[in-house]
This record gives structure tokens, C-alpha cells and sequence, in this order.
């Protein structure tokens, strides 16, 4: 949460961070500002609440010509989304000038101390004390702007990526990170800090991800990382992945459309490499590499948060199908604070878009602390839960910017289908024969998504029908349960309408007081195991007046006399039923969105890396 990007160099550092800045915006749109150092050494900032545009309106036709410079695009934590609250913050004195992502957690005690030194604050944030304190340091050592920082640092609790400027020393930008995530360039006499590499890959593909605990100085030739403690470190180059037409729309109104109709490649990146349906094996790396651990282990834990977390129910089904294992899925969040019983016959699976989710990290950090094996199901390459893990599995659905996950969902389901069928192979729980015939049903699987996908001008009409409801309700069993679940949550994050996915059976157990002729009742009802018990459940929504939208499977006739509306998808696995009946679903909730006339990619509230607890 929070996006920060910086440049030094010989190019003007406007444009470009304004660029970083809009690339970013899915980690916080709260509000948005700039600092630039100009040739004379002036010291210009420009903030504003609301978008990067907003931004960019408010600094027309202001000085913004400047070799070196910060931007920030904030999700509020300390402070609401106003003008003084939005970054970057001034050192008291106006010397110096500083951006963050994270959390303070200390800082009421720093500020207190501060104030008694005689600062004062313009903000709410935990941020300004930061740079005060960066100051105040400097000022009683007598010590450069860079040992001022190291030493302000050892001082603070919490968690933070920072970057700060000083107009005593502006050859120079130094960046900090600790618990939230940063990236620097490194270009030809220029340098970038970023949140992520998506700012930076259209100048230079030589990336260095910071660690926790270190710092890097930037002038525009030079790269220096130490650790808070001082000692210096050999940055570790490498080059990046993702390429420019991977973070741009490409024609589409908008990033989660896009993603949506990604979705036949971006699954078959999952799995492409990894089957051999001759051999009927799978190529899991980080699988094999625990081979022995898994043919004997008891149970599995999974933790994740969000549509992770609903990845993460599937993942449970899949393991205790194929490979019959008990697995628990929890909720990172709680896991982390609930002295959970684990020790080193544990295998703890995150699930993680990002990489980065702060809560998701931390429950890794206690399942390894217990002695765990820990294993990441990620998709940002090089981010922090691939970075702690024993071993893990990228989910390859290239970068993902619509805050409203769609395409990394299916790639973490297509990456935890192969998992337990590779599990399974090796504790011989599946034999030879079905293994070979799913391989070759999940091949079949891009092609599936592309005839779901041709549904769009169905389901906008659909959409039409339901744009105005209050409230809906999504209904599956078994793998259908996660599908309902992950549906309701697309619906909520960007129409606002509240929704709400349950087990279809356990509707009478309270949501079907909730029915009327007003509420749309979305159920996943294909042709597998429960679907006469779920044809039940739909008899008795409509007993109730509820206004049925079935998921049913290709061919089954019978459906249209049960349902109010019938959106036909290809016959599959039924192992396989996420990765096709997510796709009417994300695209209904789109088209509703849309129709709205609400921020499909930046819906309110929400961020897209949650790197705060
Ligand atoms: C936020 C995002 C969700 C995402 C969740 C977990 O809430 O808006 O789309 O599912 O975080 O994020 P992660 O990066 O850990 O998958």
C-alpha cells in the first residue's frame, strides 16, 4: 500500500514519476504528491488529495523542471486523504524531504519527544515525525544526511519503505525498507526507486530488490547498499521479466478487463513447462525438491487473505482429493495472531499475488519461526514471501494491476491443481492413467476459458437486469462453494452492492430470510457431484420469489426451466470448475461495475499490495 517512485539522473524527473506514480496507483489513490530539487537547489512539492491526475492538474504550469525527484501515491493510514496529510513530508526545518509506505508504529512516543524539542507538526501522519526526527538527528550528532538517516532508523518500530532528499546534499537520494517493498534501477548515469519494477522497466531492466534492514544511496553513477547496522553490501543485479505492453491496457476501457480476457494465456503460462503428458508427470521444482516430506506428512496449512484465501479453498479440496491430506486454510490475519499448533512436520503454503500482502508475510514468518517448512504461491517474481520461503511455485500471470484480482486467482488455482496432482503421484494416492487424463483436460482448459469468455454480451445484459440490486447473494457446493465466494467478492470490491457467497445448503441456515423478488441469486450449478441437491437449493430460492442466474454446464437443458437465467459454460473436471466458472462471474461483476459508472480498477477503499497489518 502506498506507491513511492524516484528518480536522479540527467533526465527531467517529472515526467517520469508522474508516469511511476500512475503505474502505482492500484497500491493507493487516496491522494498524491512530488518533491523535485531543481538545478538551483530549490526545493518544490506539490501534493494533493485525490488521483495522480488530480496531481498532475494542480503542478500545470508550476516549476517542475528538476533532474531529481520523489512521487508518492498514498492508501491513508495516520491522517485522513487531505492536501497536508498527502506525502512527501518536510523536516521542520525544510532541509529535508521524505516519502513512505508502511507504518510508524512507534511514532506517538517519537512525537511526543519531538514536540518537547520544540517541533511541530503540520499532519496527522506518522511520517512527518519520521523526517523531524531524520532532522533532529543530524542536527545533535553533527553527522552526514546519510549516517543521520541510519541512525533516525535504528530508532523506529514499525514498518516502512522510504526515500528522503536533502537540500544540504542534493547529489544524492537515500531509500530504506523495511517490511514494504522496494526496487531500484539502474540505468546509465540515472537511478530509480520504485514500489514495484513497473515504473522502472521502460528505462532499464537492471533491478536490485532491497532486502529488509538495508539502505541505498543513489547518486545518479553510483549505487551503495549497506544495512542499518553499516555494513556495506554487494547489490545483487537482476533483470527484469515483465515487459511494457504487459503494464499498459492494450485497447481495453480498462487493466481488469484486460486481465479478465488475459486469462487464456495467463493460464496456460501456469502450467505451460511443467506437464509432460506422455510421461504423465508434472515439473514442480519446489515441490520436488520436498519429495520425502510429502509422501509422509499429515496435514497441510494454506494461509493467504482475500481472493488468496479463496485460491487457498480450492487448494484445499484439491489436496485432499488427489493427494488425501488433511489441509486447513486460514485466514493470514488470524493464523498469525492465534498462537496456532505447528511445529517442523508442518507444511505451510501462502498463497500471495503480490508477494508482498503484510499479513500473509507474517504468518509465514511464525510457521517458520516454529520450524515449518514454508512453501509461496506468488506472482510478482522476486517480491518478499518468495524471498523467505523454503521453496515455492510463481504462478506466471504476468503483472496484475486491476485492483480487483481476476487473472492471478486462476493462475494460483491452475499452480495448486498441479501441486496435488504432483503430491498425489508421489504418495501414490492417484494412479498413472487419471493423472495423464486431467494433464490433458488442463491443457484443454485456455481453449474453455475462450469460449467462456464469448459470453460477454450475455452477460451484459445480465448485468442490465441487476445493476440497481442492493444485495446478492452467490450459491455453490464443493468446488462450487470457493467459485460463490470469490464471485461475491468481485461483485462487492467494485459495485459496492453488498454480496454475500455461501454454501448453497447452508442458505436455510440463515440468507434465505434475505429473499425476495429483489434478490439476485447466483449459483454455481453444473453438471458434478451435488447437482441435484443444488437444482433443490435453486427450487427453494425460487419458492421465495429469488431471482435466479444459474452457472450451468453446456447441453443441460433441464436448467432453463429451474433458473430465471442460464449462462452455459464448457463441460470440465470438476477439479477444473474454478479456472471456467470464475470467468462469467468476474465478467458480470465487471459489466455491473461499469454500468455503475464506478472506478472498476480503483475501487474505493481498496489497494491492491496491503503491505499493513
Ligand atoms: C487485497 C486485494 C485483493 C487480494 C488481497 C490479497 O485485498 O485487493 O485483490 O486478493 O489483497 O493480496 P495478495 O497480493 O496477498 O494476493
Amino acid at each position: 500500500m502506498c506507491g513511492i517512485v524516484a528518480y536522479i539522473g540527467y533526465r527531467e524527473a517529472y515526467p517520469i514519476i508522474i508516469k511511476g506514480l500512475k503505474r502505482l496507483e492500484y497500491r493507493g489513490y487516496d491522494s498524491s504528491g512530488v518533491a523535485l530539487l531543481t538545478p538551483e537547489k530549490n526545493l518544490n512539492i506539490y501534493k494533493k488529495s485525490g488521483k495522480v491526475s488530480d496531481l498532475e492538474a494542480h503542478a500545470s504550469g508550476k516549476d517542475l523542471h528538476a533532474f531529481t525527484g520523489m512521487g508518492h501515491t498514498r492508501w491513508a493510514t495516520h491522517g485522513v486523504p487531505n492536501d497536508v496529510n498527502a506525502h512527501p513530508h518536510l523536516s521542520q526545518n525544510g532541509e529535508f524531504a521524505i516519502i513512505h509506505n508502511g507504518i510508524i508504529e512507534n511514532y506517538h512516543s517519537l512525537k511526543t519527544a519531538l514536540i518537547e524539542r520544540g517541533h511541530e507538526f503540520k499532519s496527522e501522519t506518522d511520517t512527518e515525525v519520521l523526517i523531524h526526527l531524520i532532522e533532529e538527528v543530524h542536527k545533535n550528532n553533527i553527522v552526514s544526511f546519510e549516517e543521520a538517516v541510519r541512525m533516525a532508523l535504528t530508532q523506529v518500530i514499525g514498518a516502512y519503505a522510504i526515500v528522503i532528499l536533502s537540500k544540504q546534499d542534493p547529489t544524492y537520494l537515500i531509500g530504506a525498507r523495511k517490511g514494504s517493498p522496494m526496487v531500484v534501477g539502474i540505468g546509465e548515469n540515472e537511478h530509480f526507486i520504485a514500489s514495484d519494477a513497473t515504473p522502472i522497466v521502460e528505462y532499464t531492466r537492471n533491478v536490485v530488490y532491497l532486502n529488509d534492514g538495508e539502505i541505498v544511496i543513489i547518486d545518479k553513477n553510483k549505487l551503495t547498499i549497506k544495512t542499518i547496522d553499516n555494513t556495506v553490501k554487494t547489490p545483487y543485479i537482476h533483470e527484469l521479466e515483465i515487459n511494457l505492453e504487459s503494464i499498459e491496457k492494450g485497447g481495453f476501457d480498462h487493466f481488469m478487463q484486460k486481465e479478465i480476457f488475459e486469462q487464456p494465456r495467463s493460464i496456460l503460462d501456469s502450467f505451460r513447462g511443467r506437464t509432460h503428458i506422455n510421461e504423465a508427470t508434472i515439473a514442480m521444482a519446489g515441490i520436488d525438491k520436498f519429495e520425502d516430506k510429502l509422501k509422509n506428512i499429515k496435514r497441510i496449512i494454506i494461509v493467504g487473505c482475500g481472493t488468496s484465501w479463496h485460491a487457498g479453498l480450492v487448494g484445499e479440496y484439491l489436496f485432499e482429493d488427489f493427494a488425501r491430506i488433511p489441509v486447513e486454510v486460514e485466514y493470514a490475519s488470524e493464523f498469525r495472531y492465534r498462537n496456532p499448533v505447528l511445529d517442523e512436520n508442518d507444511f505451510v503454503i501462502a498463497i500471495s499475488q503480490s508477494g508482498e500482502t503484510a499479513d500473509t508475510l507474517a504468518a509465514l514468518e511464525l510457521a517458520k519461526s516454529k520450524g515449518a517448512t514454508i512453501f509461496g504461491v506468488c506472482n510478482v517474481v522476486g517480491s518478499s514471501i518468495p524471498r523467505i520461503t523454503d521453496a515455492g511455485a510463481y504462478t506466471h500471470a504476468g503483472p496484475e494491476i486491476g485492483v480487483a484480482s481476476t487473472k492471478a486467482f486462476t493462475a494460483q488455482v491452475t499452480a495448486l491443481i498441479l501441486m496435488a496432482l504432483s503430491v498425489a503421484q508421489k504418495r501414490g494416492t492417484i494412479t498413472t492413467e487419471r493423472l495423464r487424463e486431467l494433464l490433458i483436460e488442463l491443457e484443454t482448459i485456455p481453449g474453455k476459458v475462450e469460449t467462456a469468455l464469448k459470453l460477454d454480451a450475455h452477460i451484459k445484459t445480465i448485468a442490465e437486469e441487476f445493476k440497481n440490486s442492493r444485495n446478492a447473494l452467490y450459491l455453490g457446493r464443493g468446488y462450487g462453494f470457493p467459485i460463490a465466494l470469490e464471485g461475491a467478492l468481485k461483485l462487492k470490491e467494485i459495485s459496492y452492492i453488498h454480496a454475500e457467497g455461501y454454501p448453497a445448503a447452508e442458505m436455510k441456515h440463515g440468507p434465505i430470510a434475505l429473499i425476495d423478488e429483489e434478490m439476485p441469486v447466483v449459483v454455481i450449478a453444473t453438471q458434478h457431484s451435488n447437482y441435484e441437491k443444488v437444482i433443490s437449493n435453486i427450487q427453494e430460492v425460487r419458492a421465495r420469489k429469488g431471482r435466479v442466474i444459474a452457472i450451468a454446464t453446456e447441453g443441460d437443458e433441464h436448467i432453463t426451466s429451474q433458473a430465471d437465467y442460464v449462462i452455459y459454460i464448457p463441460q470440465c473436471e470438476e477439479a477444473m470448475l474454478p479456472l471456467i466458472a470464475s470467468i462469467p462471474l468476474q465478467l458480470l461483476s465487471y459489466h455491473i461495475a461499469v454500468l455503475r459508472e464506478c472506478n472498476v480498477d480503483q475501487p474505493r477503499n481498496l489497494a491492491k499490495s496491503v503491505t499493513v497489518e
